[in-house]
């Protein structure tokens, strides 16, 4: 695992990890990190050590599975600190093994990998533009907990090193030799001869400067004024921003500010302190399990039809070439395949093609696509001017009206000229596939494939099997989905299926709140202090308040009993805002108003809306309760009607679909946190004091969605 090559009197160590595309730190890795120091520390022709990876990346972070045990409920906490403490004292002992060690990184370097980095004494990077290196935990919900909070702000001063722990994003290998995390960067070819002529000429001494006797932080201690200053408004900030539930960005602000005042090893103690208390918590725990595990098995297609051998098509047709057709090519083409992009008006889709190779060239400047990766993109994709265009796809993917008559003339038209093969995928966000397949001549090769805007930056596709889907039709667009790097889930039919379903359930109590006179303001705080990005009235304006008109309308259709017409009462008020011509952002008013600049709340209009004004005073505390329930209820609801089969693939395409507060884990894992039992007594309690909405169904019905008349 780790090769050891002698040169000179330079020992060069390759960590390259059998059958892994990445290395990463786990108990194996690190037991041969471990030998293999061993064996060059005591070797006396040994006067210098090169540390390096046998792969493009140098190390990719800590092998969270690792970590999944751990934040399993029943791992004890001195189990956790045992491991933690041991992987530090690897890495301290690398910094104080009395010999100089330059850590020379191919390329990209996270987490635990930009870690064992800074334990080096001198660093030098490849100059690879895609390489990145930072510290991402706390998007994990955990810190840094191998020296990352510790080390860089001794390397680098706090104040350059607090925001890159804070926001976890990482950095590219310009801006981090910039910011002094590395002392060089060499082209690839010559990165070990460079990591060999700074221990020729004597550059890397053999102890790091946190250890040299009269150390001083770079930039001053915490409460240095300038840090100083620094800490207090970040804390406000992050006391202000803080969602409910999440730990880790307090956690990590305590740890740098005790720890880094005090001797390495103290402050290092202080770090995995904090570590063990936040892998043990809800918020870690939750967000490992979804955004780590459960994406990975999605991006691995557990799912996927097992008796369907690997497929790949090689030409996709879009038919509808406006904001999600254009994104759906664009990504289409990025992975490329050859794509036709059609509409209704051929200079519609001349039009898209050239703002999407506009929009490439930008990302050529920015270094961000090779000149030659563009080129050939721009080959692949191309405006079609009809139908006839679809005769060679192997899939097309309509995107057009969200219209069930127009969606059904458009597969009638399109299967006309289709090969038989040829799967007809549609990104409809609400329409039942079922319908849709009966305007089919070969419903076995119809699927929904709903992406997300904007398409070429949301992750998520959520995948629609309709009844006569074939597994075949399943498995080739979910390996189209993988191709395109985007995570599929897998739902069936029903309408709105399953994430525009609980989307419209949050916005939906958003503006119930308002016609029980609810404080608008407080009604957005409320969702955004629920851990929601966005409030629920300027979620409706983004969505369009006729698209939630739209939906209204056809819920109204598929839905009875007295939970829905407790969950329609609001459907007037919706109507009366579409008739004042309040659309949302689009037409530059909705609940807000949207000035050249900026948006701001528009009372006045709001309060118009006010049904109850009896209700003035509905407290903080419930309305948070409100805008939560309202998902829950809503996703236990899509359990129940088998839309949602795999409740922690659902959980996740919660995360990734609709920005649920990933702290919660999804919408099934908060039901499973309150407790399956106390969540029904609340909304027992809450189908009292709120209404019929709030009730949970009772039994599984079968999935069977009948289509809009
Ligand atoms: P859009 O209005 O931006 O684009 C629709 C395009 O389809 C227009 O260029 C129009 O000229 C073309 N078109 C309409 N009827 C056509 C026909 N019969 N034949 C050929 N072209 C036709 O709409 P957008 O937002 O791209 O939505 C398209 C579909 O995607 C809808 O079904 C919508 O529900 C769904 N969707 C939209 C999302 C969004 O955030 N906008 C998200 C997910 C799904």
């Amino acid at each position: 695992m780790i090769a050891i090559e002698k040169r000179d009197s330079f020992a060069i160590l390759t960590i390259n990890m059998p059958d892994r595309s990445m290395n990463v730190l786990n108990d194996a890795s690190m037991a041969a990190l471990d030998k293999a120091f061993a064996q060059v520390i005591h070797a006396s022709d040994i006067t210098g050590i090169v540390l390096t990876s046998g792969k493009p990346a140098f190390v990719a972070g800590a092998d969270l599975a690792v970590m999944e045990g751990f934040a399993a409920k029943r791992a004890k906490p001195a189990d956790v600190m045992a491991w933690v403490s041991g992987l530090n004292r690897e890495f301290r002992r690398i910094e104080t093994c009395g010999k100089p060690v330059v850590g020379a990184a191919t390329g990209t370097a996270l987490g635990g990998g930009l870690e064992l980095l800074l334990a080096c004494h001198y660093r030098i990077a490849a100059n690879e533009p895609g390489a990145q290196f930072g510290l991402p935990e706390v998007g994990l919900g955990l810190l840094p907990g191998l020296g990352g909070t510790q080390r860089l702000p001794r390397l680098i001063g706090i104040e350059a090193a607090l925001p890159l722990i804070l926001d976890g994003r990482p950095i590219d290998v310009q801006r981090a030799m910039a910011l002094g995390i590395f002392n060089d960067v060499v082209a690839r070819d010559q990165l070990i001869e460079a990591a060999l002529d700074a221990l020729r000429a004597g550059k890397v001494e053999a102890s790091q400067p946190w250890d040299r006797k009269g150390f001083k932080l770079p930039g001053g201690v915490p409460m240095a004024p300038r840090n100083a200053q620094m800490f207090v408004a970040t804390n406000g900030l992050m006391n202000a921003q803080r969602r409910d539930g999440q730990e880790a960005p307090l956690a990590i602000l305590r740890t740098v500010f005790e720890g880094t005042p005090l001797p390495i090893e103290k402050g290092l103690t202080v770090e995995q302190r904090y570590f063990v208390k936040l892998v043990q918590g809800n918020s870690a725990q939750n967000m490992i399990r979804s955004l780590f595990f459960a994406k990975q098995n999605a991006d691995k297609l557990t799912r996927r039809p097992k008796a369907i051998g690997p497929t790949r098509m090689t030409k996709i047709g879009l038919l509808g070439a406006g904001l999600m057709g254009s994104g759906i090519a664009q990504v289409s083409a990025l992975a490329g395949y050859h794509v036709v992009l059609v509409d209704r008006d051929e200079a519609i889709a001349r039009t898209a093609c050239e703002r999407i190779y506009t929009g490439l060239a930008a990302e050529v400047l920015k270094g961000r696509l090779k000149d030659e990766d563009m080129a050939s993109i721009v080959k692949r994709l191309t405006p079609g001017k009809d139908y006839s265009a679809f005769a060679d796809c192997d899939m097309v993917i309509e995107a057009i009206l969200e219209d069930e008559g127009v969606k059904a003339e458009a597969i009638r038209a399109v299967e006309a000229v289709l090969p038989a093969h040829a799967i007809f995928a549609s990104n409809t966000s609400a329409l039942p596939i079922n319908g849709l397949a009966r305007a089919s001549q070969r419903p076995q090769n119809l699927i929904g494939l709903h992406f997300f805007s904007p398409v070429p930056k949301m992750a998520l596709v959520e995948v629609i099997r309709g009844d006569a889907t074939s597994d075949e039709t399943l498995a080739r667009a979910l390996d189209y989905v993988k191709a395109t790097r985007k995570t599929p889930i897998i739902v069936n039919d029903g309408y709105g299926f399953y994430t525009t379903r609980c989307v419209d359930a949050y916005v939906r109590e958003g503006l119930q709140l308002i016609a029980d006179g609810a404080d608008p303001v407080m009604i957005e705080h409320a969702g955004e202090d629920m851990g929601m990005p966005v409030g629920p009235l300027a979620l409706a304006d983004e969505v369009g308040i006729d698209v939630m008109d739209h939906i209204a309308r056809f819920f109204r259709t598929q839905e009875s009993g007295s939970w829905a017409d407790d969950r329609h009462r609001v459907n007037p008020l919706i109507s009366t805002i579409v008739s004042q011509g309040r659309l949302g952002r689009k037409a530059g008013k909705g609940f807000y108003l949207y000035p050249e600049s900026g948006k701001r709340l528009d009372r006045p209009f709001i309060a118009s809306l006010v049904i109850s004004p009896a209700l003035q005073g509905v407290s903080f505390e419930t309305m948070k309760e409100r805008l939560l329930y309202a998902q829950l209820v809503e996703a236990q609801r899509c359990q129940a009607d088998g839309v949602v089969e795999d409740t922690v693939e659902a959980d996740l395409g919660a995360l990734l679909g609709w920005a649920f507060p990933s702290q919660l884990g999804g919408p099934y894992q908060a039901i499973e946190d309150i407790g399956v039992q106390a969540f029904a007594a609340r909304c027992a309690v809450l189908v009292q004091s709120e209404g019929e909405r709030f009730a949970l169904a009772a039994t599984r019905a079968p999935h069977h969605c009948e289509a809009v008349a």
